[in-house]
């Protein structure tokens, strides 16, 4: 049975510098958590795979056929959607910022659907995004990613910057959200992720050090300390 997406040994130069060294990792139905410390390469790797940074080695598979060499267009067409943190237009309201990319008709036509899971999105629809605290613009920006009705979703740590609290209604509603597609989520907080995910891969410099399951990684306080700066 081929992944629903599979990143086999990828290397990403930017400029001159070499940034990834060695990524893999593959993501089945569910949440597969993507972690590691500032810098390691998280990021650079999900926009590798939406097709931003070209590959100079190394293969990227979604549902059995390649991505490699594709512009970000296609990559999107094709259902996958890059979530950046808090990732909201600042001037536009809220239904704007819902609405722009997909149109006027899809958007009434998901609006039933987006609302069930987002509750407070309907007290906001008319504010700017500017406007909104940090877990409201989250909401927003996951919000934006549902109304692609996405076939994998890429989340770039959802809960930065957050309080706790707000923490965990975004854990909330990326678990809700999981039941309806596989979701690749990059993480800081290890105690979120390890909450939603099963898979784990770890990235450092630039290269996947590990690859296990939750049970696996939280028994394992050296690989946490090394790797998680945590424990
Ligand atoms: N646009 C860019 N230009 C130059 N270097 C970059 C760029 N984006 C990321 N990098 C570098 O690539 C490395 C990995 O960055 P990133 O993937 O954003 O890390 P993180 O794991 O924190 O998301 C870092 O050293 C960062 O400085
Ligand atoms: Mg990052």
């Amino acid at each position: 049975m081929s992944k629903i997406l599979m990143v086999e040994d990828i290397a990403v130069d930017i400029g001159k510098l070499n940034i990834l060294k060695g990524v893999s990792l593959a993501v089945e139905n569910g949440v597969t958590a993507l972690l590691g410390r500032n810098s390691a390469g998280k990021t650079v790797t999900l926009n590798t795979v939406m097709g931003y940074w070209p590959v100079r080695r190394g293969r990227i598979e979604f549902l059995g056929a390649s991505l490699v060499g594709l512009p970000t267009h296609r990559i999107a067409r094709q259902g996958i959607v890059y979530v950046p943190p808090r990732g909201v237009f600042h001037d536009l309201s809220v239904e704007l910022n819902l609405s722009l990319a997909i149109g006027s008709r899809a958007y009434r036509a998901r609006r039933e659907y987006v609302f069930s899971i987002l509750t407070e999105l309907k007290d906001i629809l008319k504010m700017p995004a500017g406007c909104l605290s940090g877990g409201q613009q989250q909401i927003v920006a996951m919000a934006r990613a549902l109304f692609h009705g996405p076939r994998l979703l890429l989340l770039d740590e959802p809960s930065r910057g957050l309080a706790p609290v707000i923490i965990q209604r975004i854990g909330a509603v990326i678990r809700e959200m999981a039941r309806q597609m596989p979701i690749l989520l990059v993480e800081q907080n290890f105690t979120l992720a390890s909450e939603l995910a099963r898979d784990f891969y770890i990235l450092d410099d630039g290269r996947t050090v590990y690859a296990g399951t939750i049970a696996e990684l939280a028994a394992d306080d050296e690989l946490k300390r090394r790797y998680l700066a945590i424990g």
